[in-house]
């Protein structure tokens, strides 16, 4: 092992994380050939699609990074095995959510799409490989990683073994400001033990990203970090969202006790945002990877510290379809409710994790009709994260006929207001900051309720109208 220097990248996995930061390496590497591979046909597809805006994944920014980079150096394509074997260095972006079953079922990630990446690699690669962890793991995944890959040395004679070194890059991107993060990022993390393959990966992010912003650590100390930079944030997003029911009881505006706070150098103003929980594929499942580590280590106090930042973060989800079931007398069977936002937070079409799903399927349990604006997420994503609350396709068809189906889709703000009892902002897209209350409150059903989650909009503007209006962890009008 003599020469490091990279020349063709493989990353498999083609999704948010994947997709993206390949698009910005390839962007700055002219030179580097970048395959980025992925088995989901339609995915790889999509994303070489001549149609631009059918790319998979909603970035702003990214659009014109794959035009520019596209079949000239970023190659898509299902051809995981001719990708991995032509590659010097491969990144690992597949996905890792939670268990839901077995061993460790809803605490801890479910390996398998990792540990079959892990298998391909190990099969196919040739000569030296720098296998690079991108995916959120659980600590101590690397040497999982390291026992696969080397296991198939052992059907192999002297001359064609294969070597690999593990490296841990993760990602710290956030959706909907993906392409900003990878190309301004706070900092860039590598761990790992082999010196020269860590080099190889720091002199890629070089070209574009200051040395000083670039952490080396070892192996353990980056796969933690990442789990504890989510939990971090999280538990910021948990504990304004506490003193949000706070407010609401006292009397006081948790807008005004966040800039009060956030004023504190220490504390700082970002990520005090008050909302209706967290969502996204990270921050439940790493906080759950950290409880279960805890857990195996017999930490039991740590574990439960971390865990109680994921209950209040459920919590506040049901307080709010609660708010909204007492508010419309307790009974929303049949009524018309607007879901405003399904997306877990604006400039992304994800909605993995998002606050929208729980309160949804709260209210159609409660028999509630609900119509959904989202002006990025498709439909059938939002029919299938409800799918097991939906009326059955035999109920739907008798329902439908009696306009009575229980799901409706709206691409118009003010269809999907029409004659409903209630409007739920929970994403807070751009749009509804705009929303004309006149319009609406001639169309709704009366008494109308509005429920702001996100604090987007105006109480006077709204309540001028006649409209009743909610909004998180406003208590200001207690006396
Ligand atoms: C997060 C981390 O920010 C990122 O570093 C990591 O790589 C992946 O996980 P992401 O999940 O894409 O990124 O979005 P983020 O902006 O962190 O928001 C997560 C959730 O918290 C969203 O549901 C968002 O609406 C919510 N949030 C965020 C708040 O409710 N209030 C805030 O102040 C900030
Ligand atoms: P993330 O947010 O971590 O990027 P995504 O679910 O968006 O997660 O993307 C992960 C991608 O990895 C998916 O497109 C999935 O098809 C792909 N994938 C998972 N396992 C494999 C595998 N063994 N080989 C190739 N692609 C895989």
């Amino acid at each position: 092992m003599n020469n490091l220097k990279i020349k063709k990248i493989c990353c498999v996995g083609a999704g948010y994380v994947g997709g993206p930061t390949m698009a910005v390496i390839a962007d700055h590497c002219s030179d580097l050939k970048v395959n980025v591979v992925d088995r989901n046909e339609e995915r790889i597809r999509n994303w070489n699609h001549k149609d631009i805006s059918n790319l998979p994944i909603y970035e702003k920014g990214l659009d014109q990074i794959i035009k520019r980079t596209r079949n000239k150096n970023l190659f898509f394509s299902t051809k995981i095995e001719d990708a991995i074997a032509e590659a010097d260095m491969i990144f690992i972006s597949v996905n890792t959510p939670i268990k839901n079953k077995g061993l460790g079922a809803g605490q801890t990630s479910d390996l398998r799409w990792v540990e079959s990446c892990a298998r391909k690699i190990s099969l196919h690669a040739k000569g030296h490989t720098i296998v690079v962890e991108k995916s959120t793991l659980p600590v101590r995944t690397a040497k999982t990683i390291k026992d696969i890959l080397f296991a198939s040395n052992d059907d192999l004679n002297e001359k064609n073994k294969k070597t690999f070194s593990v490296l841990s890059n993760p990602e710290f991107l956030a959706e909907g400001t993906a392409i900003l993060n990878l190309e301004k990022p706070d900092r860039i993390l590598i761990g790992g033990e082999d010196k020269k393959s860590i080099e190889a990966l720091v002199e890629i992010y070089l070209r574009w990203v200051p040395r000083k912003k670039i952490i080396t650590t070892n192996l353990w100390s980056s796969e933690l970090s990442k789990l504890t930079s989510n939990a971090f944030l999280a538990q910021r997003i948990s504990s304004i969202n506490s003193i949000s029911a706070i407010c609401e009881s006292s009397g006081a505006d948790v807008y005004e006790v966040a800039n009060a706070i956030g004023k504190d150098t220490r504390i700082g103003s970002q990520f005090l945002n008050p909302g209706p929980g967290f969502g996204g594929s990270c921050f439940k499942k790493d906080i759950l990877n950290l409880v279960y580590l805890c857990n195996y280590f017999g930490l039991s106090e740590v574990a439960s510290f971390w865990e109680s930042i994921v209950r209040i973060n459920q919590w506040q989800q049901d307080r709010i379809y609660k708010k909204i079931v007492e508010s419309l007398f307790g009974n929303i069977s049949g009524k018309k409710i607007a879901i405003l936002g399904f997306a877990f937070k604006a400039g992304t079409n994800d909605t993995r994790e998002s606050p929208a799903i729980s309160i949804s399927k709260n209210l159609l349990l409660e028999g509630a009709k609900l119509a959904i604006h989202d002006p990025k997420v498709q439909p059938s994503q939002i029919q299938n994260d409800l799918s097991d609350y939906l009326l059955t396709q035999e109920d739907n068809n008798k329902d439908l006929k009696n306009n009575k189906s229980n799901l409706m889709f709206f691409t118009d703000i003010y269809q999907a207001a029409e004659g409903a009892h209630a409007l739920i902002i929970i994403t807070e897209w751009d749009n509804y900051k705009k929303i004309d209350w006149n319009i609406i409150s001639k169309n709704m059903s009366k008494p109308s309720w509005v429920f702001d989650t996100r604090g987007i909009l105006a109480k006077d503007k709204i309540n001028k109208y006649g409209i009743n209006f909610w909004q998180l962890g406003d208590g200001s009008g207690k006396n």
